[in-house]
């Protein structure tokens, strides 16, 4: 690395900001092999594959419980990828609590429980008033805090993405999108026709994408957040895949003997070489890093529902998404 010199010469008049800024020893020259992949232990570190189990958000008082590996990541939290925050609410029935971020995208699915969102009218749209209940999805874009009144004992996942903003050193003030409901019993019939649907009987993925008519370009549930609705059906051996977007899954639904097996190569046949394998747990939830091959498997003899939450969206704006089957 070369420091630049203290007055470098030859800058036009017009550069006089650039000479100030190189006088006071910021400006840096890497020989490219040391710079080209910043990727890595020690520098940019790699997002690893955390895993929370349901004992989280068991028990307790009313608290709001991030996932959180920005000490792992390096970056101002709670941050669950560089992009993300996922985090539990655990909610006291007759109780209420503030969900605020400075975020683009507020995504809440209903785990368990019933209540209602509610946020007031304030300079960045008009008031929410959202009754909720166990499997419902709803969305926010930036604004007021919610706040979420519990009927009865709950518990939400909430994905947002304000560790994107902290990045960028901005403030959320233009709403992309209107706050949109997916009640969980429509969410249910719909999954339940697609796998009914004879298309499917030799599908080992059958999964609802959740999209937003403000946002047809993409197909996604807010302009950077996407979210998978999915059946990974008794038996099912899904071949891997990969994405260069982050994914923090939540399982909702699953009986002993499911996982993901996920890791950064393929076998010669397709299979992951060496893989890591994510146990489920209903109320269980992991990461699996962008770029990793990853599959689930359900070795039990029910059913299992998967709610991915990924960056996907932004992702799909950058052109950068890059999804591959192997
Ligand atoms: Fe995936």
């Amino acid at each position: 690395m070369t420091q630049a010199p203290e007055a470098p010469v030859a800058l036009r008049q017009d550069q006089s900001v650039a000479l100030s800024m190189a006088a006071a020893g910021k400006a840096q020259l890497f020989d490219y092999r040391q710079a080209a992949n910043p990727v890595r232990r020690g520098l940019t570190e790699p997002i690893p594959e955390g895993r929370w189990g349901p004992e989280l958000h068991a028990s307790g008082p009313s608290a709001i419980l991030p996932l959180d590996l920005s000490d792992e990541l390096d970056c101002r939290g709670p941050a669950t990828s560089p992009a993300l925050s996922a985090n539990f609410i655990r909610i006291l029935a007759g109780e209420t609590i503030s969900a605020g971020a400075n975020a683009t995208s507020f995504l809440f699915y209903v785990w368990r429980g019933a209540g209602r969102c509610r946020r007031p009218a304030g300079a960045l749209g008009g008031p929410v008033d959202q009754p909720w209940s166990q499997g419902d999805l709803f969305v926010l874009p930036c604004g007021e805090p919610a706040q979420l009144e519990a009927h009865e004992e709950s518990v939400l996942y909430w994905v947002h993405d304000e560790p994107l903003l902290n990045h960028l050193g901005v403030s959320a003030d233009r709403p992309r999108f209107e706050a949109t409901h997916y009640p969980g019993e429509w969410l249910r019939r719909e999954l339940a026709a697609l796998a009914a649907d004879p298309s499917s009987a030799r599908s080992n993925r059958l999964s609802l994408l959740l999209a937003n008519s403000d946002l047809p370009r993409s197909r996604t549930v807010t302009h950077t957040l996407w979210a998978m609705y999915g059946l990974v059906p008794a038996g099912a051996i899904q071949a891997p895949h990969r994405h260069q977007s982050v994914a923090l899954d939540l399982v909702i639904a699953c009986a002993p003997g499911c996982a993901t097996l996920s890791g950064p190569e393929l076998n010669a046949d397709g299979t992951i070489r060496n893989p890591l394998r994510m146990e489920w747990e209903p109320g269980a939830a992991f990461v699996t890093p962008p770029g990793h091959w990853h599959g689930h498997v359900n070795e039990s003899g029910e059913d299992a529902l998967l709610l991915p939450i990924q960056d996907a969206a932004l992702h799909t704006y950058l052109r950068s998404l890059d999804i591959r089957f192997s």
